[in-house]
């Protein structure tokens, strides 16, 4: 019979499905990862996707980052308002939209009006994306985005010239390459991902600074490759989820429970047979993401045998042995996946000792263009 670990998380006579941030091990684990990148001598630009938050974005700002990711020209919008402003707001200075942006419709225009408040810097993989950018030359600056074994977005390294030159003949300066080793998200995988980055980003800028182009960033980085890195391989690193980790984290070996700072507080509604429970938290509040490695929805933090087995929009169905919480328990949920799971809620309660102490808005929710 495997006896329930008991975090003290959640506090009493919360409303649920609540999503939580636990104040302590967010510190935690930001000043972790701070802390091992400045040993590595790599600067650390978090991916705010993640958090969409400008107090988490301003507590990474304060910890050394130099500056934030973000997916979309919106996250950028979002969590750099009152940044270089008098008044209080973002600390957050510097942007890298670290995405193969289409520039069309108006954003040429936000990139324009952003790049008046921060340094920007984009993603792009082809020279019809880069020409588009023309307007903004001298005013932004491009990051050409390689594929190192995702199979996503990105040229290979052998392509990454022609979208620099591109850039040269629009007066865009071409700040250096990036990647994203996502094929390191399946167990034992990371190693590799993390070494495949370092060669495609090694083979990009070595074909591009034998043409004459220097000074180039090396971007590389997700939160299960992060701390495989070593000096000199990147010269910048965009991990996201390890603010807060998750389910497929703790999953991957990348993080335990204890590292996890953001649960989603969901009540016993139902236990209709032995060893099922029913909580109040379905995929509109946790989000839907499930790897096929993954041995279900997401996980309890107190109940490490319990399984999220089945999920639907207001429901998840526990499988579990032995003991069970009890009817209308609240219990804490880690999401398969913290960023789907954030951009769910408007706001974050942060909690401290078992006592909610602020609520932090998230600010980038649905910031999707
Ligand atoms: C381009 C890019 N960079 C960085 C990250 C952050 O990685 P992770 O989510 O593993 O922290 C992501 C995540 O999707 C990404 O797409």
């Amino acid at each position: 019979m495997v006896r329930p670990v008991t975090s003290g998380v959640v506090p009493e006579g919360l409303s649920t499905p609540s999503t939580l941030v636990i104040a302590d091990r967010l510190e935690r684990n930001l000043a972790s990862m701070a802390s091992f990148a400045a040993t590595i001598r790599t600067a650390l630009r978090p991916h705010a996707k993640t958090h969409k938050c400008v107090e988490i974005a301003n507590k990474q700002m304060a910890l050394g980052a130099r500056g934030i990711s973000v997916a979309t020209v919106g996250e950028a919008e979002a969590l750099t308002a009152g940044a270089r402003s008098a008044s209080a707001g973002s600390a957050v200075d510097d942007v890298f939209v670290c995405y193969p942006l289409w520039p069309a419709g108006d954003l040429v225009d936000r990139l324009s009006v952003l790049a008046e408040r921060v340094r920007v810097r984009v993603g792009s993989d082809s020279p019809d994306a880069v020409e588009r950018l023309s307007a903004l030359a001298g005013r932004i600056g491009v990051m050409i985005e390689v594929d190192c074994g995702l199979g996503r977005s990105g040229v290979p390294p052998s392509g990454a010239l022609a979208v620099a030159r591109a850039a040269e003949r629009c007066g865009l300066a071409v700040d250096g390459v990036f990647t994203f080793p996502g094929h390191g998200y399946r167990p034992g995988a990371a190693e590799a991902a993390a070494a495949d980055e370092v060669a495609a980003l090694d083979e990009a800028a070595g074909i591009l600074n034998e043409q004459g182009f220097d000074g180039l960033e090396r971007s590389g980085g997700s939160t299960p490759t992060a701390r495989k890195s070593t000096a000199g391989g990147l010269t910048e690193s965009r991990p996201g989820v390890y603010v807060f980790n998750d389910a497929q984290q703790v999953e991957l070996g990348v993080a335990g429970f204890a590292d996890v700072a953001l649960v989603v507080a969901a009540t016993v509604v139902s236990r209709p047979a032995r060893g099922r429970i029913v909580l109040d938290s379905g995929s509109k509040v946790l989000g839907a993401d499930r790897p096929a490695w993954s041995t279900g929805h997401g996980r309890l933090l107190d109940w490490p045998d319990a399984r999220i087995v089945g999920l639907w929009e207001h429901h998840a169905v526990v499988s579990l042995d032995g003991p069970v919480p009890s009817l209308g328990e609240v219990v804490a949920v880690l999401p398969n996946h913290v960023c789907s799971a954030v951009n769910l809620v408007p706001e974050m309660l942060v909690v401290d000792d078992g006592h909610i102490v602020d609520a932090w808005p998230v600010a980038a929710r649905g910031a999707n263009r």
